[in-house]
C-alpha cells in the first residue's frame, strides 16, 4: 500500500479508532477528511496522522467532524405522527409493553423523543430505551440532556413545560425522561446487535454507508428484530431488498418483520 494514499490513511486510521471508514461512501468522506485535514495545517496523511495521535482536542474535533451528528427532535414531524398514530398501536395490539433501540442517537434528541412521546401515551416499555451511537461525545451531550432554544424549537410546548426545566437560557430533560434512556456506545458495523427488539430507529445514519454495508445492516437490523416488530427509517431512505428480509412497507419509512 503505498504510503500517504487514501487507501493508507485509512487502515492507519482503523488502526487509531477502531473505525471502519471503507464501510462509508468514498467521495464524502475523502471530501470531509481533506477539508478538515488543510483547516488543521497538514498537508498530506501521513503529518495529519500524527497532528491527531499528538493532540487529542484535534483529534476529537476530528471525530466529530466525520461522523456528522446533526440531530433534531421529532425529525419529521409527520413521520413522527404516523408512528404515535399507527405504528404504536399496531404494535400494542398484541404486545403489553415494549421493547425499543434507537441505532446512531447522536446527541440524544430521537431517543428522548420517543420517551416523551410514551410517556404522554402512558405506553409501558419493557426495558429502558436502548440509545446508541459510536461517538463518545454525542452521547456524553445526549445524557446531558441539555438543549439550546432553538434547539426545542420543534417540540410541542406542552412536552416542553411537562418535561424540560428551564435554566439559564437553556433547557434540559426532565430526569424522569432521562431515566428512561439507556445510553450505550455501540458500532453498527462492528459490535452484536441484541435482538427482540418491537420497534428500532436507524434513521440518517445509512445515508453515508456504501450500498453494500446498508444493505448488510438492514438485514441485521431485520434479525434484531421481534416477529412483528417494525424498523422506522430515515426520510430520505428506503428498503430494496425488503421482501426478502422477511420486511413489509406498512408505511412509507416503516417496515414490519412478518416472519
Ligand atoms: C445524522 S446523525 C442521525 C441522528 C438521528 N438518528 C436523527 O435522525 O436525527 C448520524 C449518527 O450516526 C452515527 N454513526 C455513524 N457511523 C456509525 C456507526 N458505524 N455506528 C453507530 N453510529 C454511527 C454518528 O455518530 C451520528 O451521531
Amino acid at each position: 500500500m503505498v504510503e500517504n494514499s487514501w487507501e493508507w490513511f485509512i487502515s492507519k486510521f482503523e488502526s487509531l479508532s477502531r473505525i471502519d471508514l471503507t464501510a462509508y461512501k468514498r467521495p464524502q468522506m475523502e471530501r470531509r477528511i481533506n477539508s478538515f485535514m488543510r483547516s488543521a495545517g497538514a498537508n498530506d496523511y501521513k503529518s495529519f496522522l500524527d497532528l491527531i495521535r499528538n493532540d487529542a482536542p484535534l483529534y476529537q474535533k476530528f471525530l466529530e467532524h466525520i461522523t456528522i451528528n446533526v440531530s433534531e427532535f421529532f425529525r419529521n414531524a409527520n413521520h413522527w405522527d404516523i408512528l404515535q398514530n399507527q405504528v404504536l398501536p399496531l404494535l400494542l395490539k398484541d404486545r403489553k409493553s415494549l421493547r425499543v433501540w434507537s441505532a446512531g442517537c447522536s446527541t440524544g434528541e430521537e431517543p428522548y423523543s420517543l420517551a416523551m412521546m410514551f410517556s404522554d401515551r402512558r405506553i409501558p416499555l419493557s426495558d429502558k430505551i436502548l440509545a446508541t451511537d459510536i461517538d463518545q461525545n454525542a452521547l456524553n451531550k445526549a445524557m446531558q440532556g441539555i438543549y439550546t432554544s432553538k434547539a426545542v424549537q420543534g417540540i410541542p410546548p406542552a412536552y416542553i413545560s411537562r418535561y424540560f426545566d428551564y435554566q439559564d437560557d437553556k433547557y434540559q430533560i426532565k430526569k424522569e425522561i432521562r431515566d428512561m434512556v439507556h445510553f450505550k456506545r455501540h458500532d453498527l458495523l462492528r459490535d452484536p446487535f441484541a435482538r427482540n427488539f418491537d420497534l428500532i430507529l436507524c434513521r440518517n445514519v445509512v445515508i453515508y454507508f456504501t450500498e453494500e454495508t446498508k444493505n448488510k445492516l438492514y438485514q441485521r437490523f431485520a434479525e434484531a428484530l421481534a416477529t412483528g416488530g417494525v424498523l422506522f427509517i430515515g426520510s430520505t431512505e428506503q428498503i430494496f431488498q425488503a421482501r426478502e428480509l422477511g420486511l413489509k412497507t406498512i408505511s412509507t419509512f416503516f417496515y414490519q418483520k412478518i416472519k
